[in-house]
C-alpha cells in the first residue's frame, strides 16, 4: 500500500471546509492513517517549500500557511499520491475541473485548500516532517474487501 501527505490550508478552515474536505477523501476509500491539528512555524515551511523559497510568492505563501492552523493528514491506499492528486485538482482553483476539491471550492492559485504530496517519495518524506512515528495507526479497516478486489489486494 502506498502512503501519503495532505495539508488542509488555512483557508479551509477559516470557511469551514473541514468536514466537507475529509469527507471526500473518506468516502473514496482512502484509509485514514494519522490525522491532526497543527499550527505551522517558519522552520517547517521553509523545509517543505525548499523548492518555492526562491519564487516571488514565497513570502506571502509562508505568511498564508501560518495565518491559522492547518489539519495534516496521512492516508494509505492503492496508487494513493495519484489518487489523491486527482481528487485535489491543479494549483489554480479557478482552472481546476469540477468534481475536484479545488475545481469546486475554490477559485485561487494561493488559496488552494489543500496540500497533497506530488511523489511517493515525498510522501513519505512528508509524513515524517509532519507526524511522530506514534501518531501514524496501523489497524485494519473492515471496508478493504469492499474497497478493492482480492486481485488488487494480492499485487
Ligand atoms: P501547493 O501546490 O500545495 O504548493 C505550493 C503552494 O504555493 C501552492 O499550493 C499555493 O498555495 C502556492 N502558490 C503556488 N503558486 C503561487 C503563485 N503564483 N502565487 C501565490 N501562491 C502560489
Amino acid at each position: 500500500m502506498e502512503r501519503t501527505c495532505i495539508l488542509i490550508k488555512p483557508d479551509a478552515l477559516q470557511r469551514n471546509l473541514l468536514g466537507e474536505i475529509i469527507g471526500r477523501f473518506e468516502r473514496k476509500g482512502l484509509k485514514i492513517i494519522g490525522l491532526k491539528m497543527m499550527q505551522l512555524e517558519d522552520i517547517v515551511l521553509e523545509d517543505h517549500y525548499e523548492h518555492h523559497k526562491d519564487k516571488p510568492f514565497f513570502g506571502k505563501l509562508r505568511s498564508y500557511m501560518k495565518s491559522a492552523p492547518v489539519i495534516a493528514m496521512a492516508l494509505e491506499g492503492l496508487d494513493t499520491v495519484e489518487a489523491v492528486r486527482i481528487i485535489v485538482g491543479p494549483t489554480k482553483g479557478r482552472e481546476a475541473d469540477a468534481g475536484s476539491i479545488r475545481g469546486d471550492l475554490s477559485m485561487s492559485i494561493q488559496t488552494n485548500l489543500v496540500h497533497a504530496s506530488d511523489s511517493v517519495e515525498n510522501g513519505e518524506i512528508e509524513i515524517k516532517r509532519f507526524f511522530k512515528e506514534e501518531e501514524i495507526f496501523n489497524y485494519k479497516k473492515i471496508d478493504l474487501n469492499f474497497v478493492y478486489s482480492e486481485d488488487e489486494l494480492e499485487d
